[in-house]
Protein backbone atom coordinates (compact mmCIF):
# COMPACT_ATOMS: atom_id res chain seq x y z
CA UNK A 1 0.00 0.00 0.00
CA UNK A 2 1.81 3.37 -0.63
CA UNK A 3 2.54 5.49 2.29
CA UNK A 4 0.50 8.02 3.03
CA UNK A 5 1.76 11.67 3.07
CA UNK A 6 0.70 14.70 5.00
CA UNK A 7 -0.30 17.46 2.86
CA UNK A 8 2.00 19.93 1.91
CA UNK A 9 0.39 23.32 3.15
CA UNK A 10 1.98 26.75 3.39
CA UNK A 11 4.56 27.43 6.23
CA UNK A 12 4.32 30.77 8.48
CA UNK A 13 7.61 31.78 7.07
CA UNK A 14 10.15 29.78 5.20
CA UNK A 15 14.46 31.31 4.99
CA UNK A 16 15.60 28.33 3.34
CA UNK A 17 15.36 30.14 -0.24
CA UNK A 18 16.86 32.91 1.12
CA UNK A 19 19.72 31.68 2.76
CA UNK A 20 20.64 29.33 -0.44
CA UNK A 21 20.17 32.29 -2.76
CA UNK A 22 22.67 34.25 0.02
CA UNK A 23 24.81 31.55 1.75
CA UNK A 24 27.47 32.09 -1.00
CA UNK A 25 28.34 35.72 -0.60
CA UNK A 26 28.13 35.57 3.04
CA UNK A 27 30.50 32.34 3.07
CA UNK A 28 32.95 34.23 1.78
CA UNK A 29 32.25 37.32 3.96
CA UNK A 30 32.75 35.32 6.86
CA UNK A 31 36.27 33.79 5.13
CA UNK A 32 37.14 36.69 5.19
CA UNK A 33 35.89 37.91 8.92
CA UNK A 34 37.90 35.35 10.37
CA UNK A 35 40.90 36.06 8.68
CA UNK A 36 40.63 39.32 9.98
CA UNK A 37 40.20 38.40 13.63
CA UNK A 38 37.96 41.20 14.56
CA UNK A 39 33.87 39.32 15.50
CA UNK A 40 32.71 41.73 17.10
CA UNK A 41 31.93 45.36 16.65
CA UNK A 42 34.54 45.41 13.88
CA UNK A 43 34.49 46.78 10.47
CA UNK A 44 31.43 45.01 9.17
CA UNK A 45 29.15 46.83 11.84
CA UNK A 46 30.34 50.44 11.75
CA UNK A 47 29.51 49.87 7.58
CA UNK A 48 26.16 48.34 8.41
CA UNK A 49 25.51 51.17 11.11
CA UNK A 50 26.23 53.69 8.45
CA UNK A 51 24.19 52.00 5.84
CA UNK A 52 21.46 51.57 7.78
CA UNK A 53 21.77 54.98 9.09
CA UNK A 54 21.45 56.38 5.23
CA UNK A 55 18.33 54.00 4.21
CA UNK A 56 16.80 55.63 7.42
CA UNK A 57 17.59 58.77 7.00
CA UNK A 58 18.90 59.55 10.28
CA UNK A 59 22.48 61.17 11.38
CA UNK A 60 23.39 57.74 13.73
CA UNK A 61 23.08 54.41 14.05
CA UNK A 62 24.19 52.19 17.15
CA UNK A 63 24.00 48.20 16.25
CA UNK A 64 23.55 46.54 19.08
CA UNK A 65 22.47 42.94 20.39
CA UNK A 66 18.75 42.41 19.65
CA UNK A 67 15.62 44.90 19.16
CA UNK A 68 14.65 44.62 23.26
CA UNK A 69 18.15 46.50 23.82
CA UNK A 70 17.24 48.67 21.66
CA UNK A 71 14.37 50.31 23.27
CA UNK A 72 15.99 49.59 26.90
CA UNK A 73 18.82 51.50 25.62
CA UNK A 74 16.98 53.96 24.03
CA UNK A 75 14.76 55.15 27.54
CA UNK A 76 17.92 54.62 29.30
CA UNK A 77 19.94 57.22 26.74
CA UNK A 78 16.65 59.63 27.20
CA UNK A 79 17.01 59.12 31.03
CA UNK A 80 13.77 57.99 31.10
CA UNK A 81 13.09 55.26 34.30
CA UNK A 82 11.65 55.00 38.07
CA UNK A 83 9.15 57.28 38.37
CA UNK A 84 8.56 58.19 34.55
CA UNK A 85 5.38 57.18 32.04
CA UNK A 86 5.45 56.04 28.57
CA UNK A 87 2.40 55.95 26.43
CA UNK A 88 2.14 52.73 24.69
CA UNK A 89 0.23 50.16 22.77
CA UNK A 90 -0.76 47.04 24.12
CA UNK A 91 -1.50 46.10 20.95
CA UNK A 92 2.16 44.41 20.02
CA UNK A 93 4.91 41.91 21.34
CA UNK A 94 5.58 42.03 25.05
CA UNK A 95 9.13 43.42 24.61
CA UNK A 96 7.60 46.77 23.77
CA UNK A 97 5.95 47.08 27.10
CA UNK A 98 9.32 44.65 29.06
CA UNK A 99 11.69 47.63 28.05
CA UNK A 100 9.59 50.04 29.50
CA UNK A 101 9.23 48.40 32.83
CA UNK A 102 12.98 47.13 32.60
CA UNK A 103 14.30 50.75 32.88
CA UNK A 104 11.94 51.11 35.95
CA UNK A 105 9.46 53.35 34.39
CA UNK A 106 5.67 52.39 33.89
CA UNK A 107 4.10 51.40 30.53
CA UNK A 108 0.61 53.53 29.96
CA UNK A 109 -1.38 51.71 27.80
CA UNK A 110 -3.67 53.61 25.04
CA UNK A 111 -6.25 52.27 22.50
CA UNK A 112 -5.54 51.51 18.96
CA UNK A 113 -7.16 52.66 15.84
CA UNK A 114 -10.00 49.93 14.41
CA UNK A 115 -8.13 49.78 11.06
CA UNK A 116 -4.52 50.63 11.35
CA UNK A 117 -3.85 48.63 14.35
CA UNK A 118 -1.56 51.38 15.32
CA UNK A 119 -1.93 53.89 18.25
CA UNK A 120 -5.04 55.76 18.65
CA UNK A 121 -3.35 59.69 19.10
CA UNK A 122 -6.61 60.81 20.72
CA UNK A 123 -6.08 58.17 23.28
CA UNK A 124 -3.19 59.04 23.71
CA UNK A 125 -3.71 62.54 24.04
CA UNK A 126 -6.24 61.62 26.78
CA UNK A 127 -2.84 60.04 29.27
CA UNK A 128 -0.80 62.71 28.93
CA UNK A 129 0.24 64.21 32.14
CA UNK A 130 3.35 65.36 34.37
CA UNK A 131 5.07 62.07 35.00
CA UNK A 132 4.44 61.66 30.61
CA UNK A 133 8.13 61.46 29.45
CA UNK A 134 7.60 59.36 26.52
CA UNK A 135 5.19 58.10 23.48
CA UNK A 136 6.20 54.74 22.05
CA UNK A 137 4.31 53.81 18.71
CA UNK A 138 4.37 50.52 17.37
CA UNK A 139 4.74 50.71 13.67
CA UNK A 140 2.62 47.46 13.96
CA UNK A 141 2.74 44.27 11.29
CA UNK A 142 4.74 47.37 9.17
CA UNK A 143 2.21 49.80 8.92
CA UNK A 144 3.35 52.88 9.84
CA UNK A 145 1.56 54.42 12.72
CA UNK A 146 0.22 57.67 12.30
CA UNK A 147 3.99 59.63 13.16
CA UNK A 148 2.24 63.23 12.22
CA UNK A 149 0.32 63.50 14.95
CA UNK A 150 1.77 61.69 17.45
CA UNK A 151 4.80 64.21 16.91
CA UNK A 152 2.53 67.31 17.06
CA UNK A 153 1.53 65.67 20.77
CA UNK A 154 5.26 65.00 21.48
CA UNK A 155 6.15 68.60 20.32
CA UNK A 156 2.97 70.16 22.25
CA UNK A 157 3.89 68.39 25.78
CA UNK A 158 7.80 68.30 25.10
CA UNK A 159 7.88 64.34 24.95
CA UNK A 160 10.59 62.25 23.21
CA UNK A 161 8.84 59.75 20.65
CA UNK A 162 10.55 56.40 20.59
CA UNK A 163 9.78 54.66 17.08
CA UNK A 164 9.40 50.74 17.87
CA UNK A 165 9.89 49.69 14.41
CA UNK A 166 11.03 45.90 15.02
CA UNK A 167 8.76 45.00 12.53
CA UNK A 168 9.11 48.07 10.12
CA UNK A 169 12.42 48.37 8.36
CA UNK A 170 11.63 49.68 5.59
CA UNK A 171 8.18 50.88 6.06
CA UNK A 172 7.40 54.68 5.23
CA UNK A 173 5.13 57.71 6.67
CA UNK A 174 4.75 59.63 3.31
CA UNK A 175 8.38 59.82 2.24
CA UNK A 176 10.16 59.11 4.83
CA UNK A 177 11.14 55.87 6.31
CA UNK A 178 9.76 54.81 9.96
CA UNK A 179 12.60 54.81 12.76
CA UNK A 180 13.63 58.21 11.13
CA UNK A 181 10.90 60.47 12.41
CA UNK A 182 11.09 60.10 16.38
CA UNK A 183 13.48 61.12 18.74
CA UNK A 184 15.11 57.45 18.01
CA UNK A 185 14.09 54.15 16.29
CA UNK A 186 14.16 51.09 18.04
CA UNK A 187 14.59 47.89 15.20
CA UNK A 188 14.86 43.89 15.62
CA UNK A 189 16.42 41.93 13.14
CA UNK A 190 15.59 39.11 14.63
CA UNK A 191 15.33 36.11 11.27
CA UNK A 192 11.02 36.49 11.15
CA UNK A 193 11.69 40.75 10.36
CA UNK A 194 11.61 42.33 7.24
CA UNK A 195 15.38 42.96 7.75
CA UNK A 196 16.38 39.88 9.69
CA UNK A 197 19.85 38.02 10.27
CA UNK A 198 20.31 34.71 11.21
CA UNK A 199 20.66 35.20 14.93
CA UNK A 200 19.56 37.96 17.12
CA UNK A 201 20.81 41.76 16.36
CA UNK A 202 19.22 45.40 16.80
CA UNK A 203 19.65 48.68 16.08
CA UNK A 204 18.69 52.51 17.10
CA UNK A 205 19.01 54.64 14.43
CA UNK A 206 18.54 58.84 16.32
CA UNK A 207 19.73 62.36 14.58
CA UNK A 208 20.69 63.20 18.38
CA UNK A 209 24.60 63.40 18.96
CA UNK A 210 24.15 63.14 23.00
CA UNK A 211 21.72 59.63 22.68
CA UNK A 212 24.08 58.63 20.43
CA UNK A 213 27.26 59.25 22.48
CA UNK A 214 25.49 57.72 25.49
CA UNK A 215 24.35 54.56 23.55
CA UNK A 216 27.47 53.94 22.56
CA UNK A 217 28.59 53.81 26.74
CA UNK A 218 25.54 51.98 27.27
CA UNK A 219 26.07 49.22 24.96
CA UNK A 220 29.66 48.44 26.21
CA UNK A 221 28.91 48.35 29.63
CA UNK A 222 28.95 52.52 30.37
CA UNK A 223 32.58 52.55 29.67
CA UNK A 224 33.94 55.85 28.98
CA UNK A 225 37.03 54.53 28.04
CA UNK A 226 38.84 51.53 28.46
CA UNK A 227 38.07 49.82 31.81
CA UNK A 228 36.61 53.02 32.87
CA UNK A 229 33.37 53.14 33.55
CA UNK A 230 30.61 55.91 35.22
CA UNK A 231 27.17 53.91 35.25
CA UNK A 232 26.03 50.75 34.91
CA UNK A 233 25.33 49.26 30.85
CA UNK A 234 25.12 46.13 29.08
CA UNK A 235 27.09 43.61 26.96
CA UNK A 236 24.65 44.94 24.24
CA UNK A 237 27.31 44.24 20.67
CA UNK A 238 26.07 43.12 17.52
CA UNK A 239 28.66 40.34 16.21
CA UNK A 240 30.68 40.79 12.46
CA UNK A 241 29.02 37.72 10.87
CA UNK A 242 25.39 39.18 12.06
CA UNK A 243 26.24 42.55 10.25
CA UNK A 244 28.17 40.74 7.20
CA UNK A 245 24.88 39.28 6.38
CA UNK A 246 22.62 42.58 7.22
CA UNK A 247 24.87 44.59 4.80
CA UNK A 248 23.83 42.06 1.77
CA UNK A 249 20.31 41.85 2.55
CA UNK A 250 20.01 45.63 3.24
CA UNK A 251 20.99 45.97 -0.62
CA UNK A 252 17.95 43.62 -1.52
CA UNK A 253 15.63 44.91 0.49
CA UNK A 254 13.91 46.83 -2.04
CA UNK A 255 13.35 43.47 -3.53
CA UNK A 256 12.05 42.11 -0.58
CA UNK A 257 9.87 44.32 0.37
CA UNK A 258 8.07 44.47 -3.69
CA UNK A 259 7.90 40.73 -2.90
CA UNK A 260 5.83 41.06 0.49
CA UNK A 261 3.77 43.77 -1.49
CA UNK A 262 3.12 41.68 -4.14
CA UNK A 263 2.02 38.68 -1.74
CA UNK A 264 -0.20 41.14 0.12
CA UNK A 265 -1.68 42.34 -3.65
CA UNK A 266 -2.92 38.45 -4.48
CA UNK A 267 -4.14 38.19 -0.82
CA UNK A 268 -5.81 41.05 -0.97
CA UNK A 269 -7.77 40.53 -4.82
CA UNK A 270 -8.26 36.92 -3.42
CA UNK A 271 -10.26 37.90 0.23
CA UNK A 272 -11.91 40.69 -1.44
CA UNK A 273 -14.98 38.93 -1.73
CA UNK A 274 -14.70 37.39 1.61
CA UNK A 275 -16.47 38.69 4.94
CA UNK A 276 -13.14 39.47 6.43
CA UNK A 277 -11.29 42.91 6.79
CA UNK A 278 -8.00 42.55 5.26
CA UNK A 279 -4.99 45.10 6.20
CA UNK A 280 -5.69 48.80 5.57
CA UNK A 281 -2.35 50.61 4.39
CA UNK A 282 -1.50 54.28 4.61
CA UNK A 283 -2.99 56.86 2.29
CA UNK A 284 1.13 58.74 2.02
CA UNK A 285 3.64 56.23 2.85
CA UNK A 286 4.32 51.91 2.77
CA UNK A 287 3.86 48.82 4.94
CA UNK A 288 6.44 46.88 4.91
CA UNK A 289 4.47 43.88 5.38
CA UNK A 290 6.42 41.75 8.08
CA UNK A 291 3.00 40.21 8.71
CA UNK A 292 -0.66 40.08 6.90
CA UNK A 293 -2.78 40.11 9.54
CA UNK A 294 -6.56 40.00 8.77
CA UNK A 295 -9.68 40.31 10.83
CA UNK A 296 -12.62 37.22 10.75
CA UNK A 297 -15.40 37.33 13.36
CA UNK A 298 -14.56 33.28 13.67
CA UNK A 299 -11.19 34.05 14.00
CA UNK A 300 -11.19 30.56 15.81
CA UNK A 301 -12.62 28.61 13.51
CA UNK A 302 -10.88 30.01 10.69
CA UNK A 303 -7.26 29.18 12.77
CA UNK A 304 -8.28 25.64 13.34
CA UNK A 305 -9.23 24.79 9.90
CA UNK A 306 -5.98 26.64 8.38
CA UNK A 307 -3.66 24.66 11.15
CA UNK A 308 -5.33 21.24 10.44
CA UNK A 309 -4.25 21.81 6.62
CA UNK A 310 -0.53 22.54 7.44
CA UNK A 311 -1.01 26.37 6.78
CA UNK A 312 0.61 28.44 8.79
CA UNK A 313 -0.42 31.12 10.98
CA UNK A 314 -0.43 33.37 14.08
CA UNK A 315 -2.75 34.45 16.62
CA UNK A 316 -0.80 38.43 16.54
CA UNK A 317 -2.23 38.63 19.59
CA UNK A 318 -4.52 37.03 21.61
CA UNK A 319 -4.41 39.30 24.42
CA UNK A 320 -4.05 43.01 24.96
CA UNK A 321 -0.63 43.56 27.17
CA UNK A 322 -2.83 45.38 29.29
CA UNK A 323 -4.49 42.45 30.44
CA UNK A 324 -1.36 40.02 30.93
CA UNK A 325 -0.45 39.22 34.64
CA UNK A 326 3.02 40.78 35.23
CA UNK A 327 0.61 44.72 34.51
CA UNK A 328 -2.62 43.20 36.82
CA UNK A 329 -1.21 45.87 39.23
CA UNK A 330 -1.66 48.52 37.22
CA UNK A 331 -5.27 48.17 37.30
CA UNK A 332 -6.61 47.78 33.84
CA UNK A 333 -9.68 45.86 33.31
CA UNK A 334 -11.30 44.55 30.34
CA UNK A 335 -13.09 47.22 28.45
CA UNK A 336 -11.03 49.43 29.55
CA UNK A 337 -9.54 49.79 26.00
CA UNK A 338 -12.35 48.18 23.53
CA UNK A 339 -10.83 48.44 20.85
CA UNK A 340 -7.90 46.32 21.62
CA UNK A 341 -9.88 43.73 22.95
CA UNK A 342 -12.03 43.42 19.72
CA UNK A 343 -9.19 43.24 17.79
CA UNK A 344 -7.39 40.53 20.11
CA UNK A 345 -10.29 38.04 19.75
CA UNK A 346 -10.21 38.29 15.54
CA UNK A 347 -6.92 38.92 14.50
CA UNK A 348 -5.17 36.07 12.62
CA UNK A 349 -1.94 36.13 10.57
CA UNK A 350 -1.60 34.55 7.18
CA UNK A 351 1.89 33.40 5.77
CA UNK A 352 4.02 35.72 3.97
CA UNK A 353 7.42 35.78 3.03
CA UNK A 354 8.89 37.46 -0.01
CA UNK A 355 9.57 33.58 -1.60
CA UNK A 356 5.75 33.11 -1.38
CA UNK A 357 3.93 31.97 -4.74
CA UNK A 358 0.78 33.17 -5.74
CA UNK A 359 0.05 29.07 -5.43
CA UNK A 360 0.73 29.39 -1.98
CA UNK A 361 -1.49 32.46 -1.77
CA UNK A 362 -4.28 30.39 -3.85
CA UNK A 363 -3.95 27.16 -1.25
CA UNK A 364 -4.47 29.80 2.14
CA UNK A 365 -7.33 31.75 0.51
CA UNK A 366 -9.20 28.83 -0.80
CA UNK A 367 -9.35 26.98 2.83
CA UNK A 368 -10.36 30.52 3.77
CA UNK A 369 -13.02 30.83 1.26
CA UNK A 370 -14.24 26.91 3.11
CA UNK A 371 -14.74 28.61 6.49
C1 LIG B 1 7.11 45.09 18.08
C2 LIG B 1 8.34 44.43 18.61
N1 LIG B 1 9.11 45.10 19.50
C3 LIG B 1 10.24 44.56 19.98
C4 LIG B 1 10.65 43.31 19.61
C5 LIG B 1 11.88 42.72 20.25
O1 LIG B 1 12.88 42.39 19.33
P1 LIG B 1 13.95 41.22 19.66
O2 LIG B 1 13.24 39.92 19.59
O3 LIG B 1 14.99 41.38 18.61
O4 LIG B 1 14.48 41.51 21.03
C6 LIG B 1 9.89 42.58 18.70
C7 LIG B 1 10.33 41.24 18.26
O5 LIG B 1 9.64 40.31 18.11
C8 LIG B 1 8.69 43.15 18.19
O6 LIG B 1 7.93 42.50 17.32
Amino acid sequence: MPEKTAPQGVPYLSLQQEFHDLREEWFSRIESIGSGGAFILGPNVRAFEQEAAEYVGSDYAVAVANGTDALVLSLRAMDIGSGDEVITTPFTFFATAEAISIVGATPVFADIDEASFNLDPDSVAARINDRTKAILPVHIFGNPADMIALNQLAQQHGLAVIEDAAQAFGARCGEATVGGLGSSGCFSFYPTKVLGCYGDGGLITTSDERVRDRLLKLRNHGATAPFTHDELGYNSRLDEVQAALLRIKLTKLEQDIAARIQVADWYDARLAQLDLVTPVRPDLGRHAFNLYTIRHPRRDLLRAHLSAHNIGNSQCYPLGLHLQDIYKDLGYQEGDLPVVDRVCGETLSLPIFPAMTEEQVDSVCDLIAEI
